[in-house]
């Protein structure tokens, strides 16, 4: 976990620099995802500064946790014919293993709905438990499809 956390911190701090590179980036889809998976990641880290770190804005958790759900409801057609020309880091599998992939996904969108749930409430021990599933299932198909 701490791994996965520290990796979308990097994530996020390296966001300046990944918006210039991915200005070179023509490829549509591949500019999309990326940008869609960025939208995660922020949402995730900002949740991490409030569960771990103390940032004051629990009521902001219901908010973050709906971003990272609607993200997911507005990846369109990720990964169509053609984009994994150009700077991917999509492993080829992701072409030839859509039912895993889908697998992947939809756990992902049910861990981002019970995550949705969880923060409605006012149980921080339940948020956080959602949060790291949550986590997990971002790394389980990180681990399948990305490339390190
Ligand atoms: C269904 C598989 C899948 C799920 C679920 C998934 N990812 Fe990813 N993610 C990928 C793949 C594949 C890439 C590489 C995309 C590329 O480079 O074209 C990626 C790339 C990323 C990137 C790098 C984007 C960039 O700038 O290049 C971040 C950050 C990221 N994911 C965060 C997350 C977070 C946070 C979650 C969970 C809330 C998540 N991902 C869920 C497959 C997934």
């Amino acid at each position: 976990m701490k791994k996965i956390v520290f990796a979308m911190v990097l994530a996020s701090v390296t966001t300046v620099g990944a918006w210039s590179a991915s200005a070179e980036e023509t490829n549509p889809a591949i500019v999309h995802r990326q940008g869609i998976y960025k939208i995660m990641a922020g949402h995730m880290t900002a949740m991490k500064s409030i569960l771990f770190l103390g940032f004051a804005a629990p009521a902001d958790l219901n908010f973050h946790a709906q971003g990272v759900l609607s993200a997911f409801e507005h990846m369109g057609n990720s990964y169509p014919p053609g984009s994994d020309k150009g700077e991917t880091k999509a492993k080829p599998e992701i072409w030839t293993q859509p039912d895993k992939v889908k697998q992947r996904a939809t756990d992902a969108v049910t861990a981002a709905k019970a995550l949705v749930a969880a923060t409605t409430g006012t149980d921080k021990g339940a948020t956080v438990a959602a949060f790291k599933t949550m986590g997990e299932k971002c790394k389980a198909c990180h681990d399948d499809f990305r490339k390190e």
